[in-house]
């Protein structure tokens, strides 16, 4: 069998499955590339086409299929079954310890220029950066590398969490300048930092009963907060904003992700002055705001524990 034979059986088995993607691959084409090469052994950015003709040999194949056969048995995300994912074209291990790296935040990290490119906020100031619900410590770890000059803190709730962001940050030698913190929220950060990043808990009730198997293979402490998707999915998010500006230096801003939540959002923080930024998932997944922004949607009126 060759290699392009193997692939379309593959693709084909996962193609026929009533599988869910947006996990590191948004397709079954793409899924099927990422455990054909990773089982072979092979690079994942490999040409299939230059390696289309090249024989497999019989174990290999069948090896192949039965981790595809797995995956659509099982319905765990080929990050689980690999223990490994990519953001931004960078390693990261994985289990079921902590959601499969794939925040929006990456791209703005990743974007040397454009638009919404993060740099525009930031200046030589920027020597805090502080990474709440680090999870995996993607963002952290990808911070730390995109800004050499940075310190950053990575805290999370999550204890187990936590053990997946140390193996990330040591595999990544970047234990002298990305430091663990186990918080619940802002509750063991005093400190003031330049840069915030944070991919929250934002799954709302309705939608974490309709999540399918494999987002339910990932903690539900990570999508929804533990608390059980709140009603509206921002509760964590009322918490961050709550004392957000505190955490910030005069000249920092919060970059935070809320994916398809904006309604949500905005019925739950009327007048908040945000900063939208484009990502490829759209103009209204992730959003900006200065400490200037918090200081005066804070003094406003419109504040829902003022307003309540
Ligand atoms: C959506 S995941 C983001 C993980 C990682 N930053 C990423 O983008 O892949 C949210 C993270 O928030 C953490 N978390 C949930 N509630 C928290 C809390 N009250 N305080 C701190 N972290 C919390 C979860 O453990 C989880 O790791």
């Amino acid at each position: 069998m060759t290699l392009i034979e193997l692939f379309e059986t593959a693709r084909a088995r996962l193609q026929a499955a009533p599988l869910a993607y947006g996990q590191g691959s948004t397709n079954a084409h793409d899924e099927a590339a990422w455990l054909l090469l990773w089982r072979l052994g092979l690079p994942p950015d490999s040409d299939l086409s230059a390696l289309a003709a090249q024989p497999v040999a019989p174990e290999q194949a069948q090896a192949v299929l039965a981790l595809i056969d797995e995956r659509i048995a099982t319905r765990r995300p080929a990050a689980y079954l690999t223990r490994q994912a990519w953001l931004q074209g960078v390693p990261f291990y994985v289990d079921e310890r902590s959601i499969v790296p794939r925040s929006l935040i990456a791209e703005l990290i990743a974007a040397a220029e454009g638009t919404d490119c993060l740099d525009d906020w930031l200046g030589t100031h920027t020597q805090r950066v502080l990474d709440l619900c680090t999870g995996n410590a993607s963002l952290a770890v990808l911070a730390a590398l995109a800004w050499p000059e940075v310190q950053v803190d990575a805290a999370d709730l999550s204890p187990a969490a936590l053990a997946v962001a140390r193996i990330n940050v040591q595999q990544h030698g970047l234990t002298e300048r990305v430091r663990l913190i186990e918080s619940d929220g802002w509750a063991a950060l005093p400190e003031r930092y330049d840069l915030i990043l944070c991919n929250p808990p934002y799954v709302c009730r309705s939608s974490m009963q309709a999540l399918p198997p494999e987002f339910c293979a990932e903690p539900a402490l990570a999508l929804d907060g533990g608390l059980h998707g709140g009603t509206d999915g921002m509760d964590f998010i009322r918490t961050l904003l709550a004392q957000a500006a505190a955490h910030l230096q005069p000249e920092g801003v919060l970059v935070l992700e809320i994916g398809h939540e904006r309604t949500h959002f905005e019925r739950a923080f009327p007048g908040l002055p945000a900063h939208w930024l484009h990502t490829s998932a759209g103009p209204d997944a992730v959003l900006l705001l200065t400490r200037a922004a918090l200081e005066l949607w804070q003094g406003s009126p419109l504040v829902p524990e003022q307003a309540a």
